[in-house]
């Protein structure tokens, strides 16, 4: 419903155009631009820093306060007191799950972790030395090959269904991705730990000795789903969307976002982070200094992984939780000097006495501590935009059920055409 109207004057047009302005819970107001086209006019925004695409109840993100909400809860507050399970009943189902709702939650989620038998042959066809990224794409793709019996996106049941087959086996098919690169054998699951537990235990469980649960790597990781289960219209989650306004498969839908995910400006900037930090090195204030001078050089392509963001002009509050939990992961590693930690913390501090980042309100993003994290656990850094891609898979089915359960129509930006006039083929 129209909340009130902007007047566009256009010159050329008789009339001035007409266009209703919708306000939401919270967040600017917007403008419908849909009668424009109708006018012979459309919208020019690349990289949509204006544009909203669509109206969503999932998550809030307040950009200039450092805000994120999923459904309304602060993402502090749910880091403190729920869990990654938790989250994805409420990221998908709109309200916190009661204690029978949880159960039967986690249980469809547990007694669907393991994957098609068949599936283990579809990594065999991989290098051994591919990225787990490349085969994430691959194999999440090919899982609309072996689950087709609950594929009509019409019915909410059959979108439920493959939500939690997702949820359920993205863990899998990650560790399976690590244990591929590294020449050892599949782990499967196991129903008797829970989510996170479960992940570590097929990341780093051999058939020679038994792997031990250390609860607090379980907990960092179960926090580090948390922060990277859902971040309203990114660029991932919003391919996901325009994917599955075509009616493809979730599972082709998923894969289109890992696609996406994989990119250093998004989800890969956790592994450039621990890249960058390797090419720092020494951790003497004038070869810090030297790369913040490189990142602000327009003629350097070096950029500070890890630092700004499209829409926080504000710390990233999940950026301040991963800060808390890498301190708490190292302090219990008795490495809580470590000197990727030091160098991370003074590149922090640097920057953020620096008129360059003050003055375009550069941040560290959740990308930023969170490689550290993953790197004191042990995780090879080529897994961790994977671990990513299985946090925001709930973010990313959430957005997708969004969609289809009201109506929508097939995305098709236009365009501003630069190219040549019409030209005759030249026929002498
Ligand atoms: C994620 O959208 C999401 O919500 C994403 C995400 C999620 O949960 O889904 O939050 C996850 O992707 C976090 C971001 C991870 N990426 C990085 O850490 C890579 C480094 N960051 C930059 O690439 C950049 O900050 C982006 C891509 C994150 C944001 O880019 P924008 O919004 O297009 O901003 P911009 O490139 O126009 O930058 C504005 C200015 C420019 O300088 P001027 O042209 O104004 O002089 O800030 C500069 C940029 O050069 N700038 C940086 C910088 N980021 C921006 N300069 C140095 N280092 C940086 N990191």
């Amino acid at each position: 419903m129209a909340d009130r109207k902007a007047t566009l004057t256009v010159e050329g047009l008789d009339k001035p155009i007409e266009l209703p302005i919708y306000s939401g819970t919270r967040g600017p107001d917007v403008i419908d631009v849909r009668g424009l086209g109708s006018e012979g006019l459309f919208t020019y925004d690349p990289g949509f820093m204006a544009t909203s695409s669509c109206q969503s109840a999932i998550t809030y993100i307040d950009g200039g306060k450092g805000m994120l909400l999923h459904r309304g809860y602060p993402i502090d507050q749910l880091a403190q007191n729920s869990d990654f399970v938790e989250l994805c009943y409420l990221l998908m189902f709109g309200e916190l799950p009661s204690k029978a709702e949880y159960a039967n939650f986690a249980d469809r989620v547990t007694s669907h972790t393991m994957v098609h038998e068949q599936l283990a042959n579809f990594f065999k066809g991989f290098r051994r030395d591919a990225h787990p990224m490349s085969i994430m794409c691959g194999v999440v793709g090919g899982l609309a090959a072996f689950y087709h019996d609950h594929l009509d996106i019409t019915k909410q049941e059959d979108r439920e269904i493959s939500a939690i087959r997702l949820i359920a086996k993205m863990p899998t098919l990650a560790a399976m991705s690590h244990k591929y690169n590294v020449g050892q054998p599949f782990n499967y699951p196991r129903n008797d730990l829970n989510y996170a537990e479960n992940f570590l235990y097929m990341m780093f469980s051999n058939p020679c000795e038994e792997y031990k649960i250390n609860p607090v790597f379980a907990k960092a990781m179960d926090r580090i789903f948390m922060l990277h289960a859902d971040h309203e219209q990114n660029a991932s989650t919003s391919t996901v969307r325009l994917a599955g306004s075509t009616g493809a498969n979730p599972f082709a839908c998923i894969s289109a976002g890992i696609a996406a995910l994989w990119g250093p400006a998004h989800g890969g900037a956790n592994e450039a982070v621990l890249n960058m930090l390797d090419e720092i090195g020494d951790e003497s204030e004038e070869n810090i200094q030297r790369f913040i001078d490189r990142a602000k050089d327009k003629d350097d392509p070096f950029k500070l992984m890890g630092f700004g963001h499209r829409v926080y002009r504000n710390f990233d509050p999940r950026a301040k939780v991963m800060k808390e939990t890498c301190d708490e992961v190292l302090e219990q590693l008795g490495r809580a000097d470590d000197p990727q930690l030091r160098i991370a913390k003074r590149l922090e501090q640097i920057a953020l006495e620096d008129e360059y980042f003050i003055e375009r309100k550069l941040y560290p993003n959740v990308d930023f501590y969170s490689g550290i994290i993953l790197k004191a656990m042990g995780i090879p850094k080529n897994m961790f935009t994977v671990i990513f891609a299985v946090s925001r898979t709930i973010g990313w089915i959430s957005h997708w059920h969004e969609m289809l359960s009201e109506s929508y129509k097939i995305g098709r930006p236009r365009q501003l055409y630069v190219g040549h006039d019409k030209r005759d083929y030249p026929t002498d």
